[in-house]
């Protein structure tokens, strides 16, 4: 499977904290929501320890991040000693790719692992849209991470943004259709974002690649454990690429990592080639490259959270039905598939307190919960991204980033902690809203 070792082995792998992520969102929703089956509430047994991302004085911290102990690591540490292998798609890496495969995909294909998704979004647009692209635009989402948007910058592709739909957060099918329609040949690649870890019609990009002969690159960083409605792990048997991140703060945490996975066996061979220098013979390169390649110590964590993912997505999918139980009040994120993969819990704040987020967030500080903004500001109110992309109209976008916040979710987050957000949860949006009725609204003098 994987190609020739042609580089001298990485020495060292650093470790890094974890980045703070970029927050906030958007509008009204058009529908109820029913997906996600509520599994039983298992609270782990082993609480983690806080990470230094979450603040000590918050009761209940936004994020948690558990990557596996490095301390309960030993014997595959020393395995990786013993064997001389620091990097390079090493014994590690093959069995973290395998059991990917074997254990979540359950698919015919392919997996590599890279050291984080940006760097494999790179990598996949690369592979995807050729040396030479036939277009210069990348079309995606305006509410997406920077990262969507930094690697086709780094492909030399100008990202076209659109708008997503009110209800699933998902990328728009009229408008990407209105803007495939406006610049045709133009686009090089579509890179639709499977926000938040909810399920893409993958069948449909197929199609719209088909009919335009336009390349998919699926930005799939939150989706690992996400679940079609099929049945079928999301991506599972999808020939486009797919690119998930196992970033700390992703329910697939270790430190920083990523992986691609693809029905197409031989594109996976590709991208291989292409993330070590795109030597396709020994320290020669024959096509476009870079370093992508995961270190072993990296695929240690991978492999070591894989043994407890299925718990912690069960878990995780749990808290999330609570919540929603809890919040009967609040519009949540219209889910498309079987399962989803929760990194956090996305909520929009009613319609009158649009606009608001910021004090309901510095509320819930107050009462110690701790809060997230992602997706905000989406990418057409960054002022690199203004200097830099195309933007469409995006009526649900702007609408969402006004009442969107994101509610603690980690893999040790109890039932109990779930009450005390909710309760702190309404006295925010109280709070807020009595605010708001008392400021004096300011006089229009006519003349
Ligand atoms: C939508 C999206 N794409 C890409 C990334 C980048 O992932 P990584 O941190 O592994 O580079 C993220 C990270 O949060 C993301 O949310």
């Amino acid at each position: 499977m994987p190609i020739a070792i042609t580089q001298d082995p990485v020495a060292s792998v650093g470790l890094a904290q974890p980045p703070a992520q970029p927050l906030r969102a958007a509008r009204p929703s058009k529908r109820k929501r029913t997906a996600d089956a509520t599994p039983t509430l298992a609270v782990p047994e082993q609480p983690r320890p806080a990470a230094a991302e979450s603040k000590p004085s918050l009761r209940v911290p936004f994020l948690r991040p558990s990557p596996p102990r490095l301390s309960e690591l030993t014997e595959g540490l020393v395995a990786i000693e013993a064997s001389g292998v620091f990097s390079n798609y090493g014994p590690m890496n093959c069995r973290l790719e395998e059991g990917v495969l074997t254990r979540i995909f359950k698919s015919p294909g392919e997996c590599l692992t890279v050291c984080n998704a940006t760097i494999g979004l790179m990598l996949a647009i690369k592979q995807a849209v050729g040396w030479q692209p036939r277009g210069r635009y990348a079309l995606m989402p305006s509410f997406t991470f920077a990262a969507t948007a930094h690697a086709a910058l780094w492909c030399g592709l100008t990202p076209l943004l659109c708008d997503i739909d009110p209800d699933t957060w998902l990328p728009d099918a009229d408008a990407e259709q209105a803007m495939i329609e406006r610049h045709g040949d133009a686009i090089a690649v579509i890179l639709p974002n499977a926000t938040f870890g909810n399920c893409l019609d993958l069948a449909r990009y197929d199609r719209i690649s088909t009919a335009h002969g336009i390349p998919v690159v699926i930005d799939a960083a939150a989706s690992l454990g996400s679940v079609g409605a099929d049945g079928r792990a999301f991506g599972a048997g999808c020939a486009h690429p797919l690119v998930f991140s196992m970033h700390a703060t992703k329910s697939f945490a270790t430190a920083e990592a990523g992986l691609i996975y693809s029905a197409d066996a031989g594109r996976i061979a590709t991208l291989r080639m292409m993330g070590n220098f795109g030597f396709g013979e020994p320290r020669t390169a024959t096509m476009p490259g870079l370093n992508s390649k995961l270190g072993e110590v990296s695929a240690l964590l991978g492999l070591a959270k894989l043994d407890e993912f299925e718990r912690i997505t069960l878990h995780r999918q749990a808290i999330y039905a609570l919540y929603r139980q809890l919040l009967p009040e609040f519009e949540f994120q219209h889910l498309t598939g079987a399962r989803t993969a929760h990194q956090f819990v996305p909520v929009l704040l009613p319609a009158n307190l649009a606009g608001r987020v910021p004090e309901v967030v510095a509320a819930l500080a107050e009462q110690g919960i701790g809060a997230g903004r992602y997706f905000v500001p989406h990418l057409a109110e960054q002022s690199f991204f203004q200097a830099s992309c195309i933007v469409d109209a995006l009526p649900a976008t702007i609408a969402t980033s006004r009442r969107i916040l994101s509610l603690p979710l980690s893999d040790s987050i109890t039932p109990a902690d779930i009450d005390l957000v909710c309760s702190a949860m309404r006295r925010a949006c109280r709070k807020v809203a009595d605010a708001q009725a008392h400021t004096p609204r300011p006089m229009v003098l006519s003349t």
